[in-house]
């Protein structure tokens, strides 16, 4: 298929943790946590990521570091995956779709979101026949390439894809999410290159899987346990073109996921976010690129 080329973002926003907490159980992860978070660990593991960004930056592999305050009473909102999915129109205008989160309390942090899009020129825009869209949690581009995964099941619908895929004239590939553990597909799915991916076989139907199989030359499977006990297929990677090196930062501790990076030739850096995934959240959750 011939795909047009898509221009990467090079800013990475996070938002803080100050509100950050577990409240109920939205996913397997966070069962028996409620009130288990040691805010200060939190606090820091946040800030270590932060610093790699930071660190990335003066390397010059991204732009800048942006933040958005947590807000009193949206204990989740530091997962900024979720909320919202940021592109160029055609004329390289910015775009934005909001989410329409699953969880009432979730619901809350989109306005916060919008508001951040708004100081920065970006066009917001409302779905408008899908109830469920959880933004890049479910949403991952194809490096480099104009065309988008979107995983449904349990945060997003099937129907949001129709839609999203009319604003952004894009291609989307929706894959269906099958196991309660893989709830969204940035917990289960890294593309790595034009060409390579590793992936959870568990989180998908075999329909899914021959999809994938279509768009990436080489898949490297990880193994269920691996990807659910060190949330290795939520790492962050950036292989850009006018970069000098690859890199990838994730939770310490997996195997198959870290050889997978060395193969590809990534310079791996690994973290500590278990305060986050109590909660259910690595790496990438705790981000998101925008232009
Ligand atoms: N506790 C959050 C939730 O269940 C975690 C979100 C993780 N984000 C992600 N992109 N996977 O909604």
């Amino acid at each position: 298929m011939d795909l047009k080329t898509r221009k990467e973002p090079r800013k990475v926003l996070m938002c803080s943790p100050d509100f950050f907490d577990i409240i109920d159980v939205k996913n397997p992860y966070m069962l028996g946590n409620s009130g288990q978070v040691n805010k200060i660990e939190a606090r820091k593991q946040w800030e270590t990521l932060k610093n790699v960004y930071e660190n990335w930056v003066a390397n010059s592999y991204l732009d800048e570091v942006l933040v958005i305050d947590g807000a009193e009473n949206c204990e989740d909102m530091v997962f900024c995956a979720n909320q919202s999915f940021p592109f160029l129109d055609e004329k390289n205008n910015k775009q934005v779709i909001l989410s329409k989160m699953k969880h009432a309390s979730r619901q809350k942090e989109v306005p916060y979101f919008k508001a951040f899009y708004n100081r920065l020129n970006y066009n917001c825009i409302e779905l408008q026949n899908t109830e469920l869209f959880e933004g890049m949690g479910d949403t991952i581009p194809h490096p480099g390439k104009q065309l988008y995964y979107g995983g449904y099941g349990h945060r997003s619908n099937a129907d949001a894809y129709e839609e999203i895929s009319k604003i952004t004239q894009t291609p989307i590939i929706s894959l269906e999410l099958v196991s309660d553990h893989f709830y969204h597909l940035d917990t289960c799915f890294v593309p790595l290159s034009e060409n390579a991916v590793m992936l959870c076989k568990e989180a998908f139907t075999d329909e899914g899987i021959n999809q994938i199989k279509i768009y990436f030359k080489t898949l490297y499977f990880i193994d269920e346990q691996e990807a659910i006990s060190t949330f290795c297929l939520n790492a962050h990677v950036i292989n850009y073109p006018e970069n000098k090196k690859k890199v990838a930062v994730l939770q310490k501790g997996s195997v198959q996921a870290k050889q997978a990076l060395l193969n590809e030739g990534f310079e791996i850096e690994e973290i500590e976010t278990s305060a986050f995934m109590k909660s259910g959240g690595s790496v990438f959750c705790m981000k998101m690129m925008i232009y």
